[in-house]
């Protein structure tokens, strides 16, 4: 069944990746995006890796509702939209909490009025693991507690809550995805993570310090109540977090509404800085140089998914290891020194 897909923030690490895997399924979509993180050159990309054009781009925020009409009215009519668009950086979130509240609930709010207005109740929304705060057991399942610990991670719980307010009181059909840590690219090394300035990020700060353009890595903290005292996450291949899009828009489209599913997407596999920096150098043949320094603000010490439900429910299970994370992250840092900015 090929559809046509609205796509927020599609430009983005994740929703780039998702791009692709839902054009070589066939489908045609519609890309909402401000590109104020991210590149048109993604795109163009994507579709090249797609060979397909069947994507077209309406530039602009999502909480403008004239820019969201634009992109429902842009061809045949919306079968369900992917919702990407909002801002992740936790640091950030806490030094400027009403920014995140207004991009990342109030962007969500115009575009679940705008679907209604235009008769689409189907959403897949990216939500993340870090609504779970610090937790004490493990691994995360989806019915454990909620205790979000920064703003960022409030907004998401916000909308999610939000969602769930529309499936009891209307025909809704809505999946919120509880993603783990996404890492590494596309096999092809022509899209990937493309931090703008120092990286926030594990994955890409160890990816610039094999290329030489960061000296070391910090690790925040070898103090945690952990094995090793590094922070332990659950990370997984964008290119299976992307796969998981398809296969849950897919099962939306298939249940009667109302319908609302919250998923972890995680491999169930926690692995510390030191194992990530471990599995990176035997991946890669190359040395990454570490300091080890005080703890990051906001950091928990563990998280790590419980990936029972997305295969009950969705049949999807992670299939790619760090070796490939780390292979493919590197193959995309090599080849695009200065991301999307490099020369084509
Ligand atoms: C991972 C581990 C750090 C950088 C991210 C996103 C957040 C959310 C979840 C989607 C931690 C350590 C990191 C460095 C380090 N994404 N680290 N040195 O913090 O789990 O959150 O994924 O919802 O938006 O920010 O990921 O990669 O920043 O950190 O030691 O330079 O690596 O302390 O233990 P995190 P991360």
């Amino acid at each position: 069944m090929t559809c046509r897909i609205l796509i927020t923030g599609g430009a983005g690490f994740i929703g780039s990746h998702t791009c692709l895997v839902l054009l070589e399924q066939g489908h045609s979509l519609v890309v909402v995006d401000n590109f104020d993180n991210s590149s048109p050159e993604a795109l163009r990309r994507v579709q090249e890796l797609a060979a397909s054009d069947a994507l077209q781009l309406v530039e602009g925020d999502l909480r403008n509702p004239d820019v969201l009409d634009r992109a429902f009215r842009s061809g045949r009519p919306v079968d369900g939209v992917i919702h990407f668009a909002g801002l992740k950086a936790v640091g950030e979130s806490v030094a400027d909490p009403l920014r995140y509240w207004d991009v990342n609930l109030n962007g969500s709010r115009v575009l679940a009025a705008v679907m209604e207005r235009h008769g689409c109740r189907t959403l897949v929304f990216s939500s993340t693991s870090t609504v779970y705060g610090e937790p004490e057991q493990f691994p995360l399942h989806e019915g454990m507690a909620t205790a979000p610990v920064h703003p960022y991670a409030q907004t998401k719980l916000a909308v999610e809550q939000m969602l769930g307010a529309l499936c009891r009181s209307g025909s809704w059909r809505v999946a919120c995805l509880r993603y783990f840590n996404p890492v590494g690219a596309h096999p092809s090394g022509r899209i990937g993570e493309d931090p703008l300035g120092i990286p926030n990020n594990l994955f890409p700060f160890i990816t610039q310090v094999a290329a030489g353009r960061r000296d070391k890595l910090r690790v925040f903290g070898q103090d945690y109540p952990t094995p090793d005292g590094t922070g332990i996450r659950d990370y997984l291949h964008v290119m299976d977090l992307a796969e998981a899009h398809g296969v849950t828009l897919t099962h939306l489209l298939n249940q009667e509404p109302p319908t609302q599913l919250t998923v972890n997407i995680g491999t169930g596999t926690g692995l510390s800085v030191l194992d990530v920096i471990k599995g990176f150098e035997q991946a890669t043949g190359i040395t990454i140089p570490y300091e080890v320094v005080a703890r990051r603000p906001g950091d928990v010490p563990r998280l790590q998914a419980c990936p029972r439900q997305a295969e009950a429910v969705l049949g999807w299970t992670a299939r790619r290891g760090l070796v490939e994370m780390c292979r493919d992250g590197w193959a995309w840092q090599q080849a695009n020194p200065m991301g999307y900015r490099s020369a084509p």
